[in-house]
């Protein structure tokens, strides 16, 4: 037995009348009914209220980590609040750069890029070039001999801390692929070899020790580290990454972005760091700001053991409970100030057992086949992880704002599940 959906774990504009859920001022059940199922949802006025409260909070300047959730209209709508854009791949550099937002917007992550995405990205004139490995130097070195290219670097350093989030997205602790270790004398060597180098402009420090962290500690026990290390340089910037935790289910609380901000900055200066300080959010911006809809199909009950509710995605469009254990809430969207009486499983139509989108959720007990049903806080890592496994089509992405739906994202047809056959 559940009470109804907390509020909180809603987005900003979600409002209920008659039990009827809406965001932006549409009606969830009349855009399932509109746009299809599987939908995400995104409130647009969320979106960009979390990417003012990051501004805010970190003056010297805000990447949005865009692996967690990319569109062209999703670039364009954190340059417009003034954040830059935090790529890890060619492919999110260019629909960065088919969004319209200036190469020199963009910072480019990765601990395995290629020559030909170091050429495009300096190419592309990036602002910065986060170097994650002596073979990456070497790169630069050549492209500097092949064509005279002297890059604007951060060094991404591994600062030693462990973080309590899933292992999968752990990043912090000395056994990670991530960076130059600061404890073996790594991240010296590689100070000491870009301040040598006629190929790169050592510009700053970073680190980013994890995902889905709700310890403000951790990241302070991190700056702690790297602002450290970095004082002896005089460097113009620190950037702490991303990894901001967000509450999920009923029961979790996160930091702000005030506070997050606040306290990483006053223990960066606490280490004797005076430059600028960077952040590098994804998740905490995008999450709470989208719920996916679902159509109902089928409900199996099993007396004395547990009642199945599968819906027309899964694993496909939220991949992140069977990946990591991932917790989600559900509710009805005609129906969402009511008690969740009836516990369920969640599942998605995938041919594997393991498919299962809420291990334990709560329902009203009038559940019915046809129903639509959601899962809020599904705004990162979903759409940006989906994938066409058992040839299911992607769903389609809509931004609400006043009353207004556009299709940012269209689903995907049978047709495009065959465009790269040959
Ligand atoms: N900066 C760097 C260098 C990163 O690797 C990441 C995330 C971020 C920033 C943004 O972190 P965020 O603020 O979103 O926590 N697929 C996983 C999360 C993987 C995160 C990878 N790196 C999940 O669904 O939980």
């Amino acid at each position: 037995m559940a009470g109804p959906l907390p509020r909180h774990l809603l987005p900003d504009t979600a409002a209920i009348a008659d039990g009827a859920v809406s965001i932006g001022g549409l009606e969830l059940v009349d855009l399932a009914a509109e746009f299809g199922t599987p939908l995400f949802v995104y409130d647009e006025q969320h979106l960009r209220q979390r990417c003012r409260d990051a501004v805010e909070a970190f003056p010297g300047g805000v990447s949005y980590a865009s692996k967690a959730f990319l569109c062209i209209a999703m670039a364009q709508l954190v340059a417009e609040e003034g954040m830059q854009i935090d790529v890890a791949t060619a492919g999110e550099l260019y629909v960065a750069l088919a969004a319209g937002v200036g190469g020199d917007k963009c910072i480019f992550h990765g601990n395995n890029k290629s020559m030909d995405e170091l050429r495009y990205a300096l190419d592309s004139g990036v602002r910065h070039i986060m170097v994650d490995s002596f073979d990456e130097l070497d790169r630069l070195d050549m492209l500097h001999a092949e064509i005279g290219s002297v890059a604007d670097i951060m060094l991404r350093i591994t600062p030693g801390v462990e973080v309590h989030t899933h292992e999968f997205i752990a990043t912090g602790q000395d056994d990670s692929k991530f960076g130059f270790t600061v404890s073996t004398g790594l991240a010296l060597r590689a100070v000491e070899r870009a301040l040598a180098s006629p190929a790169v402009n050592l510009v700053g420090i970073h680190a980013h020790i994890g995902s889905q962290v709700f310890s403000i500690e951790s990241f302070q026990k991190a700056v702690e580290v790297i602002a450290g290390f970095a004082a002896p340089y005089d460097v113009d910037e620190l950037s702490i990454g991303g990894g901001l935790g967000v509450a999920y289910v009923e029961g979790e609380e996160a930091p702000t972005f005030a506070s997050w901000g606040a306290s990483v900055q006053r223990a960066c200066r606490d280490a004797g760091f005076a430059g600028r300080i960077t952040a590098e959010p994804g998740r905490s911006i995008v999450a709470a700001s989208a719920v996916t809809l679902y159509e109902v199909g089928t409900i199996k009950t099993l007396e004395g053991i547990r009642t199945y509710v599968a819906v027309d995605g899964g694993m496909s469009d939220n991949p992140r409970p069977v990946l990591y254990g991932s917790g989600y809430e559900t509710f009805l969207p005609r129906s969402g100030d009511a008690e969740r009486e009836l516990d369920i499983r969640l599942v998605g139509k995938h041919c594997e057992s393991g498919d299962m989108l809420v291990r334990e959720g709560w329902v009203p007990d009038d559940l019915a086949v046809g129903d639509i049903l959601a899962t809020p806080v599904t705004g990162a890592y979903g759409h940006s992880m989906a994938s066409n496994y058992n040839k299911v089509t992607r769903p389609a992405v809509v931004f609400v704002r006043e009353g207004e739906a556009r299709q940012v994202i269209r689903r995907e047809t049978l047709e495009d599940l065959i465009r790269l056959d040959t």
